[in-house]
């Protein structure tokens, strides 16, 4: 049983370089931030505004109505809102925004605390976010925070969009790359930040090889898996 932490900014290549690290050490990888997303798009589609001033109702709405799950097929991470698959659907920069503005709420945060906690309870996994290290697996067995400057942050996230044929540009990538790592480092629950135990890997000028591998190491001489 191994628990990695792997917390970074937006755009960081998380994501990527840990799902790739999974696939390699053979356990599972979770993808928090999906859950975040999945909450937005879940008050979105039933006209709940998301705002501060409205935490009362989408704390009830989340509460009352949202069946949230996580389902790993062939080693990917899908996520179910009351049985839809809704992984593709919440990979727009709508829901990007929108989840970062709901990841503030402290009753948002405490309604995915148990579930995140309870998946790495019961299996080997890297989980990927933002307060992971600090707050979900304050015990992890390692703590990785990924980070890069924010103008390569941005390109990579630009150069994600366009693949998925999102039409964008480069600047207003970086626009929102910088009004969420603002969002995400100053709100006052569980706010992005690396924990004190945590090693730090800037990407800014290391290849995605590099970065895998190097994380790949650490979690090897661990001497766990
Ligand atoms: O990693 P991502 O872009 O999919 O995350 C979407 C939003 O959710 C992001 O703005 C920050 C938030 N988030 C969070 O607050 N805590 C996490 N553990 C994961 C994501």
């Amino acid at each position: 049983m191994i628990n990695v932490a792997i917390d970074g900014p937006v755009g960081a290549g998380k994501s990527t370089v840990a799902r790739e690290c999974a696939k390699r050490l053979g356990i599972i990888y979770v993808d928090t931030g999906a859950l975040y997303r999945s909450c937005a798009l879940f008050c979105i589609k039933n006209n709940v505004e998301i705002s501060a001033g409205n935490e009362t109702a989408i704390s009830a709405l989340l509460n009352d109505k949202l069946d949230l799950s996580i389902k790993i097929e062939d080693g990917t991470q899908h996520v179910m809102v009351n049985g839809e698959d809704v992984s593709e659907l919440i990979r727009t920069p709508e829901i990007s925004m929108a989840a970062s503005t709901v990841s503030a709420l402290p009753s948002v945060r405490a309604f995915l605390l148990e579930m995140q906690r309870s998946i790495a309870a019961k299996e080997s996994v890297i989980m990927d976010g933002r307060d992971i290290g600090t707050v979900i697996l304050p015990n992890a067995d390692i703590k990785i925070f990924i980070t890069a400057k924010p103008e390569i942050r941005a390109k990579r996230r630009y150069d994600e969009l366009v693949s998925k044929g999102v039409e964008v540009t480069l600047g207003e990538v970086l626009v929102d790359v910088n009004r969420r790592d603002y969002n995400d480092t100053h709100r006052k629950e569980a706010p992005l930040k690396q924990a004190p135990d945590a090693i730090m890997i800037d990407t800014s000028e290391l290849s995605f090889e590099e970065t895998v591998c190097g994380v790949v190491d650490l979690i090897r001489d661990l001497g766990k898996l």
